[in-house]
């Protein structure tokens, strides 16, 4: 990079120079052409003034000879016709043209004043002609110099131009080291940082440097590098709840698989002959396994509406059927827990999946008769309010300790162990209700006093397009 940017800026300014130097000598070439028609110009008017029409106009222009041959010029007076007057060259006049055929003299009879620049094939050089009509004869003073233009300067100029070319490279180069040594460093500390960077995200910082657009990589990559440290962060926190969640979800499922194994052994073994003890176990192999798809149907809901890849049908979902529907089935739980329920539903409907807010219900439900006291009661509201679905189940229950709130939505999370197990709650309804409630866009709140109830607040908006 500092090698191209160093031969950009030594080739814009051989550029430069180039360019430069052309026009200079374009400009210098017609103003020397135009200083010198006017100095002939001059002599000429000058000239015109001086001599005696009346006399011999070769002699008079005998006299102009001596001062004109110094400067190797010419001086011709030309009568109207075209024909020679007078000329201070001596050449024979009939190897002369006719004189109006000249461009200086067709445009001093034309326009007042006249000139040409041309090959003279009598003089053997490029010559410069000027031409003025006489201002008190008929006859046309013509004035010739030799005419090289700037090239006879060229010479002289040459060393001057070759210096500064020299003196300009040499500084262009120096600058172009330091401008290139500018951008190429902070990008090389950039990258040194990086590299840095091995595994361990730490923080990066940089300093402030000259160029906006290098402090803006130097931003980002502070940015990105960053954004990597918590997506990291997040990674690590997921493998974590992820290895919570297999041990806690193993776990849950050893206990049961125990127990079957247990029971199992004994009636396989022979020990028990009793009929009714046999029937005995059975059953409770049977309820083991029925926990044990509680559990992985559970588990199964909640991976499905995390990865959101689940094919959910959605219906108009009436909410007063759902709730009947669960009171039916809660009942019997209701009864044995000596608890009351009050509920009250407006008629509102949802596009939603009936399996879904079955369970969302369901679970609250639930936990208000579960965790309820002998006698107590739960009352449970739906109603529509301003395109939103409300649900508030209310009991006045055991409660849940202030310090447990905020981790009742969490997977397998009972606030106490035993009293959860007694009520064969393994810790994954709150979770589903939750991921349920985010599935719709919805939000969940909860108040709760230990020993005097617990209160659940859902809404869910009823028009979100999914
Ligand atoms: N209405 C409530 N009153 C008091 N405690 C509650 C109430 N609802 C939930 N809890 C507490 O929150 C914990 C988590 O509830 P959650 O419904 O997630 O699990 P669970 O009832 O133990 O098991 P599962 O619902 O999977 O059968 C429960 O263990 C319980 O202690
Ligand atoms: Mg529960």
């Amino acid at each position: 990079m500092r090698k191209a940017i160093f031969q950009k800026f030594i080739q814009v300014v051989v550029a430069v120079l180039v360019l430069s130097s052309a026009i200079f000598y374009i400009a210098a070439s017609s103003a020397l052409l135009k200083n010198s028609r006017y100095d002939m110009m001059f002599t000429l008017r000058t000239l015109d003034g001086i001599l005696d029409y009346s006399n011999d106009l070769e002699e008079e222009v005998d006299q102009l000879e001596e001062a004109v041959s110094s400067n190797h010029s010419r001086f011709t007076i030309i009568r109207t016709d075209g024909s020679v007057a007078a000329d201070t060259e001596r050449v024979d006049e009939k190897s002369l043209d006719n004189h109006l055929t000249r461009e200086e003299v067709k445009e001093a009879i034309e326009e007042g004043e006249g000139y040409s620049r041309r090959y003279s094939d009598t003089q053997k050089k490029n010559m410069l002609y000027v031409a003025i009509p006489s201002e008190s004869t008929d006859y046309i003073l013509r004035m010739a110099i030799p005419y090289t233009g700037m090239s006879e300067y060229l010479v002289l100029l040459l060393p001057a131009v070759w210096l500064s070319f020299l003196v300009a490279i040499v500084y262009c180069a120096l600058t172009a080291d330091k401008f290139s040594q500018s951008i190429t460093r902070p990008l090389k500390e950039i990258s040194q940082e990086m590299l840095k960077v091995n595994g361990d995200y730490t923080d990066l910082s940089f300093e402030t440097y000259q160029y906006p657009e290098i402090n803006i990589i130097a931003e980002t990559t502070t940015k990105m590098s960053k954004n990597v440290k918590d997506y990291l962060n997040q990674i690590e926190i997921e493998r974590h709840i992820r290895q919570e969640f297999f041990s806690n979800a193993s776990h849950e499922l050893k206990t049961p698989i125990t127990s079957v194994q247990g029971y199992a052994e004994l009636l396989e073994n022979g020990i028990v002959q009793d009929e009714n003890q046999k029937m005995d176990f059975i059953r409770r192999i049977k309820k083991e396994a029925m926990n044990m798809t509680n559990i992985i149907n559970d588990i199964l809901m909640i991976s499905k509406l995390e990865t959101k890849e689940a094919e959910v049908v959605k219906s108009d979902v009436r909410m007063s059927i759902i709730l009947d529907e669960i009171l039916d089935s809660i009942k019997p739980l209701a009864d044995s827990h000596q608890v009351t329920i009050h509920a009250e539903c407006k008629p509102v409907c949802i596009h939603a999946n009936g399996q879904q807010m079955t369970e969302l219900l369901g679970n609250l439900l639930t936990n208000a008769v579960k965790y309820n006291k002998p006698g107590g009661q739960v009352w449970v509201t739906i109603t529509g309010q301003d395109k939103n679905l409300i649900i508030r189940v209310k009991d006045n229950g055991m409660g849940i300790p202030q310090e447990s709130i905020g981790r009742i939505f969490q997977r397998f999370y009972r606030v106490d162990k035993g009293r959860s197990k007694k009520q064969g709650g393994t810790g994954l309804g709150l979770s589903i209700v939750k991921h349920i409630v985010n599935f719709y866009h919805g939000t969940i709140t909860v108040r709760s006093r230990l020993d005097a109830g617990t209160e659940f607040l859902i809404n869910i908006p009823m028009e979100e397009k999914m």
